[in-house]
């Protein structure tokens, strides 16, 4: 059984959220995604500071066009000063932001020029900065003109393992109890890559202290998986990010509807056609486009059992 999930506001079908996906997540997957089950699906991260500055190509990350798939936009802030005027900039009459459903706050993008300028995980030990953001946001939800139903902030375990081993994360979990509708946890710290084995443990230790949702995050594929994530550490949502990309079909898997694979070539085509006509509908850079495809042409080698030319995921720089 598949047991729906409030988040603030937000009625959820199902536990199985799309993650935030740099370069991946444009507004065609999301709903290639969402019709195979996702219950809730994230823009790419998008840089507070450029929004707050209309550059265009950060403007045009905010691809919320389609109003009947629940999404929301993922900002990776510094301070609060740019999280204010780049959540000001979404108020602006613009007809797709009104489709925008939830804000989620990155504090996970390991790449050294987030760290740099002291975003991302560099803020997962700065409480009193944490405080203040997290206060930010939940004030702009209480007077904003868009339809948000849910704010939070996507975590990880800390910086690197020293603040790992200091649980840096426990604190955040009391913050996010007062000002946020719920809080992702990737358990990996930001040294690790998705190869590292991650600590659900630590998931577990954040839901005993936690009063808001938990969502888990990191090697969620299967249902065995979220059977033993929801059994070991009580999260009661987990977000889906490499399996959603291998297999967008993932999600009816999750939901107990079958393998999680595509199980024909016609199958595989009509996602595949659905996908390119939304991109040219919706405006995707080729860059989405060429990278889809290739990501459906290694599911067909998958499909016929060529594992070399299916392997797992294409190349993705931004992978975190
Ligand atoms: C291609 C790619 C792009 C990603 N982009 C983002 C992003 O924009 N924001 C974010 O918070 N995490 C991003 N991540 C991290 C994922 O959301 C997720 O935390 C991580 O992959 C672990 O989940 P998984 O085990 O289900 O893959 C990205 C991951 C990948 C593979």
């Amino acid at each position: 059984m598949t047991q729906p999930l409030k988040l603030g506001s937000l009625e959820l079908s199902s536990p199985f959220i799309l993650a935030p996906l740099e370069s991946v997540s444009d507004c065609a997957f999301r709903r290639v995604c969402w019709d195979r089950g996702a219950s809730l699906t994230w823009t790419e991260m998008i840089r507070a500071r450029g929004l707050a500055r209309n550059n265009k190509s950060t403007l045009e990350l905010i691809d919320t066009f389609d109003p009947e798939v629940l999404t929301g936009v993922q900002l990776m802030v510094a301070n609060e000063k740019e999280l204010s005027e780049a959540l000001e900039k979404l108020e602006k009459p613009v007809a797709h932001f009104k489709n925008i459903r939830a804000i989620d706050l990155n504090f996970g993008c390991p790449s050294p020029e987030v760290i740099r300028i002291g975003a991302g995980p560099a803020l997962l030990k700065r409480r009193g900065k944490l405080d203040t953001i997290f206060k930010t946001l939940a004030e702009w939800k209480k007077s904003t003109s868009l339809p948000i139903g849910a704010v939070g902030a996507k975590i990880r375990l800390g910086l690197n393992r020293l603040e790992q081993d200091q649980k840096v994360y426990l604190p955040i979990v009391e913050l996010a109890n007062e000002h946020l509708d719920y809080l992702t946890i990737h358990a990996r710290h930001a040294r690790q890559n998705s190869a590292d084995q991650p600590t659900w443990s630590a998931i577990a230790e954040a839901q005993a202290q936690s009063k808001i949702p938990i969502i888990g995050n990191g090697d969620v594929v299967t249902r065995e998986d979220w059977d033993r994530l929801s059994r070991e550490t009580g999260a009661i949502g987990a977000l889906i990010a490499r399996g959603a990309i291998k297999s967008p079909w993932v999600f009816r898997g999750l939901r107990g509807e079958g393998s999680g694979q595509p199980t024909s070539d016609a199958e595989l085509d009509a996602a595949e056609t659905q996908y390119l006509t939304l991109a040219e509908r919706y405006g995707s850079k080729p860059k989405f486009r060429e990278w889809h495809q290739e990501g459906f042409r290694r599911m067909k080698a998958r499909l016929h059992g060529d594992v070399d030319k299916g392997a797992a995921l294409p190349a993705n720089e931004h992978m975190q």
